[in-house]
């Protein structure tokens, strides 16, 4: 798919605000207005995160022990929580302590803009209410994002977050991280032994695209990346399993998603010489911890 078949498959407002983020008069502001946010299907839907949860949960508990979260008192954080702070309000709302995340888009005014509170919190909270219970009021759940949750606006690589921390999520983020070995070199610093993680990894094209790898194997990843832009960093699940293990982190990469349709057409080396075909028809995949069949170094 080629750029401009892609500028054709999104919403004026989002065609618009890629060409604002490349503009370099407007470098230093927001990545996304309350306008862009709320007209996006995808971020107006908070709950969103809650079903991610219970399916990955089902799914990584399919080859490993692996208990529904419990956030009551404990110290979350996520890599990468999007615009709109990801699985915080509902990391607060089921109790924890703390939420604390490292996002370059972020924007610390989100939660106080009316547009943001009426048609994302509300409705967030009540579907939250709805799942969960009345486990507190509107105002309260608010007033707890205010003060349970910090965002740092920078790569989750240079964030001040210390360990351990209890819980560690990331959303469609770790494929998305340039150099992503700094990330998880920092995740060994603040997990320990019996923090609890789950990140989902889309490792597709990011395109709307019937075959989610189209276009990804008929050229090195390096020619890819340049023409492409880092929006994807292309490395694939034996890549991040490695990473962990080198970091010994105690990990399971579990496949949540395998095509075996997809990535049918000719591959060049390196692809063809470096992964077997099954690596390469993956196109969601969990990495979940602790696994405690994985011996600690
Ligand atoms: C596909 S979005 C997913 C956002 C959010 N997790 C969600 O599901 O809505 C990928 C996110 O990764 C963030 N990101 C990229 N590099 C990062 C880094 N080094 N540290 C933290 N976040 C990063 C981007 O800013 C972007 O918000």
């Amino acid at each position: 798919m080629t750029r401009l078949s892609y500028l054709l498959t999104i919403t004026p407002r989002e065609t618009l605000r890629l060409a604002r983020q490349r503009l370099p008069f407007f470098k230093n502001s927001r990545a996304w207005t309350a306008k862009e946010l709320m007209s996006s299907q995808k971020f107006t839907r908070g709950i969103r995160f809650a079903e991610f949860l219970m399916r990955q949960e089902a799914i990584a508990r399919r080859s490993m022990p692996f208990p529904a979260f419990d956030f009551e008192g404990k110290r979350v954080v996520e890599v990468g929580c999007g615009p709109l702070g990801g699985y915080g309000p509902l990391a607060i709302f089921r109790g924890a302590a703390s939420f604390e995340s490292a996002e370059p888009e972020w924007d610390a005014s989100v939660f106080e803009e009316h547009e943001i509170i009426e048609k994302y919190l509300r409705i967030f909270h009540a579907d939250l209410v709805a799942l969960y219970g009345q486990r507190m009021e509107f105002g309260e759940f608010h007033e707890a994002l205010r003060s349970k949750m910090q965002v740092h606006r920078c790569g989750f690589e240079a964030a001040p977050i210390e360990g351990p921390v209890d819980i560690v999520l990331s959303q469609s983020v770790l494929e998305h991280v340039f150099p992503l070995e700094q990330t998880v070199a920092k995740l060994a610093v603040i997990q320990s032994a019996e923090t609890r993680f789950l990140h989902l990894v889309d490792f597709g094209n990011h395109y709307p695209t019937a075959d989610p790898f189209d276009g990804l194997y008929s050229v090195p990843p390096e020619e890819y990346i340049r023409k492409r832009g880092r929006a994807i960093n292309l490395l694939r699940p034996p890549d991040i399993a490695r990473m962990f293990e080198e970091h010994s982190i105690s990990a399971r990469v579990i496949p949540s998603r395998i095509l075996l349709h997809g990535a049918q057409g000719a591959k060049v080396p390196p692809w063809s010489e470096k992964y077997d075909a099954d690596a390469l028809r993956v196109q969601l995949a969990l990495v979940a911890g602790p696994d405690s069949d994985v011996k600690r170094t």
